[in-house]
């Protein structure tokens, strides 16, 4: 695994989307970042003591029929990892996102460029400033009060999902997908490019990767979307 470090980069995804010689989990590391991408084009507040960083994945590491689920799989090994690092009440936020304490503690960016999945992570760690999301957002210092080696973390979550992805079966990945779902009974509406398309109560997550809101006594599946909790 070759490791790229920067003090400050634009985006670490933006770096590994655009290096033409990439090798299988290729991962670039920076201290802070000054633009910073969220999922659907938002900002991405990339403070110092957080983890930013992104790997690369090539197609052939997952197999085909799973490739969908890419975000789920690197979302619930993410919250494996983060449970061996300090074993906290972690929540998994289809599609995803890890929540403490009905916070984000970390969110998943990941891009397909050709043959390579680009996975960008950024993990709230030892920062205690969050920008303009601070009412949302929170940190493994903020909880646990103690400083962690980001380096560490990241290899660690790298190397859990590359066992993930050899070891784990779908169904494994599911059942435990399901055991930390944040949205589960919660009611939600999904929002796509600013309009309602669901309103109901978020029940499981489905085979298919699939969110099941429960809307007027029936079960209607989504996979996209953004979610808004109501209550
Ligand atoms: C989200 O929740 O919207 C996804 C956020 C992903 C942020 C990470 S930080 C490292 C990598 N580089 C980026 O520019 N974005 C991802």
């Amino acid at each position: 695994m070759r490791v790229f470090r920067f003090e400050e980069i634009d985006s670490t995804n933006r770096y590994l989307k655009e290096k033409e010689d990439k090798q299988d989990y290729d991962c670039v590391i920076s201290k802070i970042q000054s633009a910073g991408v969220g999922r659907r084009g938002n900002t991405w507040v990339s403070k110092e003591g957080m983890a930013l960083f992104s790997f690369a994945v090539n197609e052939k590491n997952i197999f085909k029929e799973n490739q969908m689920k890419t975000s789920l799989m690197m979302g619930i090994s993410l919250l494996h990892s983060l449970k061996k690092i300090e074993n906290l009440d972690y929540m998994f936020k289809w599609t995803n996102d890890i929540y403490l304490e009905g916070k984000k503690l970390s969110g998943i960016l990941i891009e397909k460029v050709g043959e390579w999945f680009i996975i960008g992570i950024g993990i709230n760690i030892n920062n205690k400033d969050f920008g303009y999301a601070s009412d949302r957002a929170t940190s493994l210092i903020n909880t646990t009060g103690k400083y962690y080696n980001i380096e560490d973390i990241v290899f660690t979550i790298i190397n859990d999902f590359k066992k993930a992805l050899e070891y784990n079966s779908w169904e494994y990945m599911l059942s435990e997908i399901n055991k930390f779902n944040y949205l589960k009974d919660k009611e939600i509406e999904v929002v796509k490019e600013n309009s309602c398309i669901g309103n109901g109560i978020a029940r499981n997550i489905a085979y298919d990767g699939t969110l099941e809101v429960e809307i007027d006594g029936s079960i209607k599946n989504f996979n996209i979307g953004e979610i808004h909790i109501k209550r």
